[in-house]
This record gives structure tokens, C-alpha cells and sequence, in this order.
């Protein structure tokens, strides 16, 4: 969570620069957001603003000031509440300005240490502790580099802290531990960020080290770095005509199959062995869709379990010596997900492999093996089009493992998908769902994963509440909450007896219900035969645009829903 951004350049003003930079990162926290400028002869000149970076904007001068070196932030708050002064950088005595990610668990006992230093606090935030630290390292160590490595090395938890001082106005330091920062250059501008895509498409870039502190300057980086060619698969944000960038990536999923079987054509399941067991885990959207691959790989003979990743910890004393690990993961950096997926891989598996849709991400380094689900970069906090294609890589993956390829129907499953997005009936199921406050989601087997996903997305997006229900627990206690105030949905792709005597229970209780499946939403189903288990991939698509519309109704912040981030790098 958080996004920082840090850019020095010779010749040219960075302020705007830096906006940009931001902005593209800004799906990683948008509680507030803020920038510290080096101003020559003058200082550090600081503007920070709650909300996101168009706020920001806001506040900055028109034209902004003239600077070539600064360092910015968007927040998504675990300290302190989203406020002005909460807002980083986080600046001590004027001449430190930190932006930092993650979070310092032993801030408290750094904080009474510099107190008596006789600091003065003004955040609640966890980060302001590096900032006065630093200030008070600055004092005695010979060089600033010394000054963040001693800094650090006080600094107990998983972070990223970048920072300017007023004493040296063209450079940018940095250093992380256990939490992505990445390095680009274009010409004589460098820039230091979380994420690659806030850098331009022509920057060559690098992963920074952990654990070592370096500087950045318009004459280059304190590091021997291999800075190579973004990669080609890094796609620009395309501005649309869609009103929300979430609506956007719902539509691009008609491209999906196309770039997944021409993925195929480089043979990412080579290296990886078959399986006789398997453990996924996931959290969100991606553990729905480890829940759907668990019916794909019981079937096809392998042994599964599924955990929730932030459940599955200090379980070291089970033997997975045969088991191959699957860590699903978007961004490939959940802290929950990545922290497990250590744990795991420390003892001995048969293999591992990471699905995952990021290149260069922190879980693609650790595993043996990874499979990119190619959805392209995701904005949209809410998590649309990497849900299908992971959910597709699980499919074929699972018939790889099991050593019996699937056969999959690339043109009909495009086709199926293209219908289900012109689906006129989800605008008015969406305006019905809107008027409830209380939701119960009802599937059976595979289309528990999906009653799951489309809980999870009322609640995010539309921010209803909306719980979900394996069908047979029903008549297990939560019935008594069935009046005319709640609805029911039952995902339902195939009139499952079983789901249709759950709906005559509610509505003969005086509950709503509304059926999803392709056939009850659309005229045109034709060709859903032929992709078989995955018309589970249309049936999600439809809840999707319902989940969307239904947000719309609402008149909510579709592509940042309040409270979230879009990479959730904290435990
Ligand atoms: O990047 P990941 O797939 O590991 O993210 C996991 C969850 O945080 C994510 O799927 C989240 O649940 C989505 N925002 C849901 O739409």
C-alpha cells in the first residue's frame, strides 16, 4: 500500500512530473497525497492534501515552482487518520522529507528514544520516527548514505522510505526492506518508485537491492544497477470513453483469450512438473478463484487444499515434500500471500509457482516457476479482468499438472464473453440490488467461488452487505434472516435442484430472489458448451456488471472505493 515516488532531473522541472508519477500510483492508497519539492536557495517546499492526487493538484501554484528534485506520496493510512498533517512527506526540522511504505513496527520505542532526544512529534503517523531519526543520525555519520543504512537498521518491520534533504538539493536517497522500489532512468532524470508503471514507457529500469541504502542525482545512481527496457508487455493506461476505469477493464476482457493463447505459444507451463498435490493460496478475489481451481484439480485426480493466506501461518510441522505450492496473487506482492508463501517455501515442496499478473514481482522472484495471467496493467481497485484470466490460467494449469492438456475452445470462450458483456438485463437487476442493505449470495459447488466473488464485490464496490452462502447452509440458521428486507441471489449455471428448492424455501418465507446465469440474463448463449467448466468465467462476468451498475446506482467512487488500495502491502 502507499505509492512513493522520488525524481531528479537535470534540465527539466519536476513538479508536474512528479504529479504524474503519482497519479499512476495512486491506486495503492488515496486516503491523502502529497510532495516535497528542493527548491534552489530556498529549502524544502512541502504541499499535501487529503484525498488523491487531483487534490493535490488543487493546492499546487499555477505555474507550480521551479525544482529538479522531489519525492512524493499517496497514502493509504495505517497510522493516523487521513488528515493534513498526517499526510507525508514527513518532514523533520525542515531539512528531512521522508515519503515511506509499509509500516515500522517498533515505532513506539524509537519514538520515546527521540523524544528524549528531544524531537517534537507532531503525526501520529509510524513514519516520522525515520524522519527525526535520520535528522539525528545526519549529525554524526559522514556521509547521508550512512546516515539511512544506520537509520535503517534501528527500523524493525517490512518498509520502503525515500527521502530529500535540504543539504543535498539534487539527490534522492532510498532504501527497502522486504518491500519493492524500483529504479529508472531516462537520460540525465532518474526516478525511484514502488511501482514500473509510473515510469515512461521509454525509462530503462531496475529492481533496487534490499537492504542497501543508495542515492539517486541527475549524474546517475551510488548503485552498479542493470538497467534494462521496461518490458514490452507494460501497456499504457488507454484513456477510454468508458466513464470508469473499472468499467474499462470489465470490457477489455472480450481481448482476454486471444492474449492468453498467444501466451501459450511460449510454453509457460514447460518447466513446471505434474502434481499428485497441491496447495494454493490467496487472499480477496484471487482465494475465490484458488476455491474454483480446487474443483478443476480435485476432478482431474490431484489432491487440493485451499487456505486463506493470512490463516495459514507456523503450519511448518505439516510434510509438503510432495506438494506443489500455488501462490495466486494479482500484483504479485500481498503482504499476506508473500509472507505465507515464505513461510511455505523455507521447508521442503516439490515446486512452486506463482500466478500472477505483474512482472517482476515479489512473489515471481521467490517461486519456481510463474505463469503471468496477461490481464495488463489493473487499475481499478476492484479486481475484474485479472480475475478471469487467472481464473483461465488455473484451468489449463490444472490440466498441466495433472499431465492431461486441455482442450480449450479459444474462439467460443471469446465469443461467450463478448455476449455476456452486452447484457442489457444487469442494469435493471443492478437498480433492484441497489435498494437492499442486505444481501445473501447462494451457490453450490463451482458456483460458490462465484457467489463468494460477487459478495465480495457488492461490499467493495456498492458497499452493501452482502454475505455468501454454500446453498445447503440455508436451512442451517440463516434462513431466519429471510424477510421482504433481504435478497437473495443464487448463482445457478446449470438449475441446480438443489439451489431451485433453496429459492422456493426463501420466496415461500417472502424473500426476494434473483437468479444469475447465463441463461436466465441472455437471449444468446450459444457456444457456452463448448468452453465447459469455464462458463463459470461468464457467469462472474455478469456479476461484475451487476456489482458495477449497482455501484453506479449508488453514485460511489467506482475505481477507489473508500477504505481500499489496490495492493495490499501490509499484513
Ligand atoms: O493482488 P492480489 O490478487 O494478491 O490481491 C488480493 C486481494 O487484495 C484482491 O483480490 C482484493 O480482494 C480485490 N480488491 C477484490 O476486488
Amino acid at each position: 500500500m502507499c505509492g512513493i515516488f522520488g525524481i531528479t532531473a537535470k534540465q527539466i522541472s519536476v513538479p508536474l512530473l512528479l504529479m504524474d508519477g503519482l497519479q499512476k500510483l495512486s491506486y495503492r492508497g488515496y486516503d491523502s497525497s502529497g510532495i516535497c519539492l528542493s527548491i534552489l536557495n530556498k529549502g524544502l517546499e512541502t504541499f499535501k492534501s487529503v484525498g488523491d492526487v487531483t487534490q493535490l493538484r488543487k493546492k499546487l501554484p499555477t505555474p507550480p515552482p521551479e525544482s529538479y528534485t522531489g519525492i512524493g506520496h499517496t497514502r493509504w493510512a495505517t497510522h493516523g487518520a487521513a488528515t493534513d498533517v498526517n499526510a507525508h512527506p514527513i518532514l523533520s526540522e525542515q531539512s528531512v522529507a521522508i515519503v515511506h511504505n509499509g509500516i515500522i513496527t517498533n515505532h513506539k520505542e524509537i519514538k520515546s528514544h527521540l523524544i528524549q532526544k528531544g524531537y517534537h512529534f507532531i503525526t501520529s503517523t509510524d513514519t516520522e520516527v525515520i524522519a527525526h531519526l535520520l535528522h539525528h543520525n545526519l549529525a554524526s555519520a559522514e556521509t547521508p548514505l550512512l546516515a539511512i543504512e544506520k537509520t535503517a537498521a534501528a527500523l524493525k518491520g517490512r518498509y520502503a522510505f525515500v527521502a530529500i534533504l535540504k543539504s543535498h538539493p539534487d539527490h534522492i536517497f532510498a532504501f527497502s526492506h522486504k518491500l519493492p522500489l524500483m529504479v529508472g532512468q531516462e537520460n540525465e532524470t532518474w526516478i525511484v518508485s514502488s511501482d514500473i508503471n509510473s515510469m515512461g514507457v521509454n525509462a530503462k529500469i531496475a529492481i533496487a537491492p534490499s537492504n542497501e541504502a543508495f542515492s539517486i542525482s541527475p549524474n546517475g545512481c551510488s548503485l552498479k544497477l542493470k538497467l534494462e527496457p521496461t518490458p514490452s508487455k507494460q501497456e499504457k493506461i488507454i484513456q477510454s470513453h468508458y466513464p470508469h476505469i473499472t468499467l474499462h477493464e470489465i470490457f477489455e476482457q472480450q481481448y482476454i483469450p486471444k492474449r492468453i493463447q498467444k501466451y501459450l505459444e511460449t510454453k509457460p507451463f514447460l518447466s513446471i512438473p505434474p502434481a499428485k498435490k497441491a496447495l494454493l493460496i490467496a487472499c480477496g478475489s484471487s482465494l475465490n478463484c484458488a476455491l474454483l481451481a480446487k474443483h478443476w484439480l480435485q476432478k482431474l485426480g490431484i489432491t487440493c487444499d485451499v487456505e486463506t493466506a493470512s490463516e495459514l501461518r507456523h503450519s511448518s510441522y505439516i510434510d509438503r515434500s510432495d506438494t506443489t505450492i500455488i501462490a495466486i496473487s494479482q500484483s504479485g506482492e500481498t503482504a499476506d500471500t508473500l509472507i505465507c508463501l515464505e513461510e511455505i517455501l523455507a521447508k521442503p515442496h516439490q515446486h512452486s509457482i506463482t500466478i500472477c499478473n505483474t512482472p517482476n514481482s515479489s512473489m515471481s522472484r521467490i517461486c519456481d516457476s510463474t505463469v503471468f495471467v496477461q490481464a495488463g496493467p489493473e487499475i481499478g481497485v476492484a479486481s475484474t479482468k485479472a480475475v478471469s484470466c487467472q481464473l483461465i490460467i488455473l484451468y489449463l494449469l490444472s490440466h498441466h499438472l495433472a499431465s492431461k492438456p486441455a482442450q480449450l475452445d479459444f474462439a467460443s470462450l471469446q465469443h461467450c464473453i463478448e455476449q455476456s458483456l452486452n447484457t442489457p438485463k444487469v442494469l435493471n437487476i443492478a437498480k433492484n440490488v441497489a435498494s437492499f442493505k442486505h444481501i445473501i449470495c447462494i451457490g453450490k459447488q463451482q458456483m460458490l467461488p462465484i457467489a463468494k466473488e460477487l459478495a465480495l464485490k457488492l461490499k467493495e464496490l456498492a458497499y452493501i452487505h452482502a454475505e455468501p452462502l454454500a446453498a445447503g447452509e440455508l436451512k442451517h440458521g440463516p434462513l431466519a434472516l429471510i424477510d421482504k428486507n433481504v435478497l437473495t441471489i443464487a448463482i445457478d449455471d446449470i438449475g441446480s435442484p438443489s439451489i431451485q428448492t433453496c429459492i422456493s424455501e426463501i420466496q415461500t418465507r417472502g424473500g426476494a430472489v434473483i437468479t444469475i446465469s447465463p441463461t436466465a440474463l441472455s437471449e444468446h448463449t450459444s457456444g457456452l458448451e463448448a468452453i465447459d467448466e469455464l462458463s463459470a468465467v461468464i457467469t462472474n462476468i455478469y456479476c461484475q456488471l451487476i456489482a458495477y451498475y449497482t455501484a453506479l446506482t449508488l453514485n460511489h467512487p467506482i475505481d477507489k472505493p473508500r477504505n481500499l488500495a489496490k495492493s495490499v502491502t501490509v499484513e
